[in-house]
């Protein structure tokens, strides 16, 4: 078995890769920390990999630069565990950057990885446009490059080697879909309110567009309005704190994340309303804390979006030091959970 071969056995189970040219879509917060150019962390591993990137036979310690979004949620910290901890099991020199959801960090932080001359960059995008400049300088130095979670918006897709990550239209479209069965028979107007992820990240995007598809089926359902909570608690309890000022008629809450919804729910207990009851709640991730509200039935359908990419990056990562072919676009597999669903997976519920 290879040193892949416990991680290849999980991914069994919770993905499936997925060959297409069309590529990518599209709080527990962090703000004390370092910029991202003193806030590098290195996995001083020294494990060798035996494949190596010298190809004569050479054993040698693969370098790994992955730059990540920040510590913006839940879902994030399990996405950076993943990605740490694989690392180190099949003994990557992983070196680690959180770019605090700034997008500036994040290009400082790849011009660094390619500086130091690493095998490989990874880098989950804060936003999707505006990368061409910084990909074409990895290419120009032979440094691959692979997108995980997010994608990015480039034309030229040479500029990366594959991208890894959920499909966050179908995320939205899930969560519409359910919406549209809860109300089909509704004679009235619904009124939902939008809680969307970072300006210009592909989450928010691909969500709302994904929701939006499926919703405009039924003219009953009306978006009265939709603002950023930037995928932290925080803004999700100040937005909707705002929300329920502005309209005493809200029925449905849609969050682009768990932690917004959780944030949410705060404000709608503060403001004496019951979530999941007096305001229909559906949010996106599933992890514990989202679980959690929706085993109590606070947040009544959540749509699953799997943090745990750090084995198939580290597998995709190889093969390209292998000179190994590797997909263009590997889709996560995904599941959604109603309250009594959450109830019963929420003991064996990894993050
Ligand atoms: O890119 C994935 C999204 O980013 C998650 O849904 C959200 O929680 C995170 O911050």
């Amino acid at each position: 078995m290879n040193k892949f071969g416990k991680w290849s056995a999980a991914i069994a189970f919770t993905t499936l890769m997925v060959v297409t040219t069309a590529c990518g879509g599209g709080s527990n917060t962090n703000n004390n920390a370092e910029p991202a150019s003193t806030n590098t962390t290195t996995n001083t591993a020294q494990t060798t990999n035996s494949g190596g990137n010298s190809g004569g036979g050479e054993s040698k310690t693969i370098s790994l630069g992955f730059s990540q979004v920040g510590a913006e949620s839940g879902w994030r910290t399990a996405n950076t565990k993943s990605i740490q901890d694989t690392a180190k099991e099949v003994g990557f020199d992983l070196k680690f950057s959180d770019a605090q959801q700034k997008q500036e960090n994040q290009i400082k932080a790849l011009r660094s990885f390619i500086q130091q001359k690493v095998d490989v960059i990874a880098f989950s995008p804060v936003v999707e446009s505006g990368w061409d400049t910084v990909l074409k300088e990895a290419k120009d130095a032979g440094i691959p490059v692979i997108l995980t979670d997010r994608a990015v918006d480039s034309a030229d897709k040479s500029l990366y080697v594959t991208f890894i990550g959920s499909d966050f239209v179908e995320e939205g479209r899930k969560a519409g879909q359910w919406l549209v069965d809860q109300y089909k028979d509704s004679a009235e107007d619904i009124n939902i309110v939008e809680l969307q992820g970072t300006t210009g990240s592909a989450p928010a995007n691909d969500r709302k567009a994904g929701f939006e598809e499926l919703i405009k089926s039924n003219s009953k359902l009306k978006v009265i309005a939709s603002q950023t909570g930037d995928f932290t608690r925080a803004k999700g309890k100040e937005v909707m704190q705002a929300f329920l000022k502005a309209h005493k008629d809200i029925d449905v809450l849609y969050a682009h994340n768990d932690d917004m919804a959780l944030g949410a729910i705060q404000a709608i207990e503060a403001a004496g309303l019951k979530p999941g009851v007096d305001i229909k709640i559906i949010s996106v991730d599933a992890v514990k804390d989202g679980m959690q509200a929706a085993s109590e039935g606070k947040i009544n359908f959540i749509v699953e979006c799997n943090p745990l990419l750090g084995p198939q990056l580290m597998e995709a990562v190889q093969n390209v030091v292998d000179g190994k072919p590797v997909e263009p676009r590997i889709v996560t597999i995904e599941s959604t959970f109603t309250s009594e669903q959450a109830k019963e997976a929420l003991p064996s519920r990894q993050y």
